[in-house]
């Protein structure tokens, strides 16, 4: 037992001597305020980020070692599933991985402390931190940020919401009619509405959906009220468009029944004054894509800003409770806000579901294991995606249980727990969840169509 020990104390000091020799090789001199898109990749390559952040990385030749080899895979595995640093184009990275970069930036987090022992001089320096610090900070300010933040606020991961999207108000005014109108459903029972009721937080409160013919789709409905601002539509992202996605419920034979388009479009054209509506906005008149189009116009309506957390952002300290205040810096500090981002706080990348410990074994198994659980997998086809789905949006998180892509978690509390177990993995005690809980309830916005109060 003792001479196993020595062996492995005499092989890592070898191995310390010889990456450490590998790494006072490299001179660390970077130029700050020129931080370009290169320089952060040179950086993350120079301090071995990419050993456990990227698929094409080798295993190094500790990796097989008794103990510590088994640490580094399963670190390798759990860091690129958290963030994929090997196909990043930092000139077009997203808002979550770059919230990611920041938090790791800052944390000192990153390479973990064990990899660090073998690494010697792996981890940012204060140069290289002042470079990834400027690299957030303009790219958040150019292509993330609100601008309506106070300034103390400017540079948060969470931003307030916009007030406003322009839209055209016949085209509204039409879209909101079709979003209610049962026609589109092959046996004229169903409607948009009937899974995504507008004053019951945009979603129907069930685990799957009732479509029609009383049959259950496989998935959660998540809620309409500003998917304006997720980056795609759907858990795994199969429509880059709200018209896009409006085109695909109408014809599925669990949701709005086995039909055509052209038998929707037939349909519609009984009622002459939707006829006639639909000639007077568009030139082409009632098609399949003006009846999405007009639909989408409608959803980009259904922002729902003034919540008391954009309140706060915008500098009102007093709009939030200081239980909401300790709950959303504990929402940074878990990590939450690393996919949780931007205005939408969320919404904006796929990111892996049970990154911390395999979700899908230790599912109840009432729940039967369907296709839609692979998540991105089931629409790319390629296996890295497996169980990615897109970071759900939690704006008005508080109105829209049951929760998760299997609606098993019914209340926010359960919700925030999985998360902490499954998908950050870190230490937590009962009276952090309470406080970011109640930082979920102040995200509940306004608008005119959701009366429903929480
Ligand atoms: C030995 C493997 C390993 C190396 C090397 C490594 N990471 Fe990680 N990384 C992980 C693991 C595992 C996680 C998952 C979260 C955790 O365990 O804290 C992670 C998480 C992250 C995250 C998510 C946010 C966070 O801080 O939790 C970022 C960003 C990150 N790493 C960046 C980096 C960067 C930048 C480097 C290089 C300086 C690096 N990592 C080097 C294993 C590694
Ligand atoms: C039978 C119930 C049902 C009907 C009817 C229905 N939906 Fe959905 N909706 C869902 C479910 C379930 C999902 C999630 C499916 C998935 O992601 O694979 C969804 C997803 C969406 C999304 C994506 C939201 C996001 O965050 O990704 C939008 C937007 C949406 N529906 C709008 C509509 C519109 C517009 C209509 C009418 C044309 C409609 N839905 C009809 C159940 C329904
Ligand atoms: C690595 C990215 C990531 C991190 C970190 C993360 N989440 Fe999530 N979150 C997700 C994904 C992905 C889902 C959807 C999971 C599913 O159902 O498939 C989700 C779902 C949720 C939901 C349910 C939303 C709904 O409408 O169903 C809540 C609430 C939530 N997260 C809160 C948190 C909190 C609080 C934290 C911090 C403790 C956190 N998340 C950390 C990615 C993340």
């Amino acid at each position: 037992m003792k001479k196993w020990i020595i062996g492995i104390i005499v092989v890592l000091l070898i191995a310390v001597a010889v990456l450490a020799i590998y790494r006072f090789n490299f001179s660390k001199s970077i130029n700050q305020d020129a931080a370009t898109h290169e320089q952060i990749a040179a950086i993350l390559e120079q301090n071995n980020c990419m050993m456990c952040h990227s698929f094409e990385a080798e295993l190094p030749f500790y990796g097989n070692f008794p103990i510590i080899g088994k640490t580094v895979q399963e670190d390798m595995n759990r860091g690129v599933r958290f963030i994929n640093l090997g196909n990043i184009d930092f000139e077009h990275i997203n808002e979550a991985n770059l919230a990611k970069l920041e938090q790791a930036m800052m944390n000192n987090s990153m390479p973990p402390t064990n990899f660090k022992m073998i690494h010697w001089g792996s981890g940012f320096n204060n140069e290289e931190k002042a470079v990834i610090a400027n690299y957030v900070r303009q790219h958040r300010a150019e292509r993330f940020a609100t601008g309506l933040a106070a300034a103390k606020f400017a540079n948060e991961p969470l931003q307030p919401m916009i007030d406003f999207i322009p839209t055209n108000p016949d085209k509204v005014a039409l879209g909101f009619d079709l979003y209610h109108n049962t026609e589109l459903s092959a046996d004229g029972t169903v409607s948009c509405a009937t899974c995504h009721p507008l004053d019951n937080g945009g979603v129907d409160g069930t685990r799957t959906s009732e479509g029609i013919y009383g049959q259950f789709g496989g998935i959660n409905a998540p809620t309409v009220y500003n998917a304006v601002l997720n980056h795609v539509q759907f858990w795994n992202g199969r429509a880059e468009t709200l018209a896009a996605q409006a085109a695909g419920p109408p014809v599925n034979p669990v949701e709005m029944g086995e039909q055509t388009w052209d038998d929707i479009v037939n349909r519609l054209k009984s009622d002459e004054i939707l006829v006639a509506r639909f000639e007077q906005i568009y030139p082409d008149g009632l098609t399949e894509h003006n009846v999405t189009d007009a639909i989408a116009q409608f959803e980009m309506t259904l922002i729902t800003p003034d919540s008391p957390f954009d309140q706060y952002l915008k500098g009102d300290m007093n709009a939030m409770t200081a239980e909401q205040i300790r709950g959303y810096e504990l929402f940074k500090a878990h990590d939450c806000a690393t996919c949780h981002v931007g205005q939408a706080v969320g919404g904006q990348s796929f990111e892996t579901f049970g990154i911390a410990k395999n979700y899908f074994e230790n599912r109840s198994e009432e729940i039967v294991y369907n296709e839609d659980d692979n998540g991105l997998m089931g629409f790319t086809g390629n296996e890295q995606d497996l169980h990615r789905f897109k970071t759900p949006i939690l704006r008005n998180v508080a109105l829209t249980a049951p929760y998760l892509h299997d609606g098993t978690a019914q209340t926010l509390h359960d919700a925030v727990i999985t998360m902490m177990e499954y998908q950050t993995g870190a230490k937590y005690n009962d009276e952090e969840v309470d406080y970011i809980v109640e930082f979920l309830h102040a995200l509940t916005g306004t608008h005119p169509l959701m009366t429903k109060e929480e």
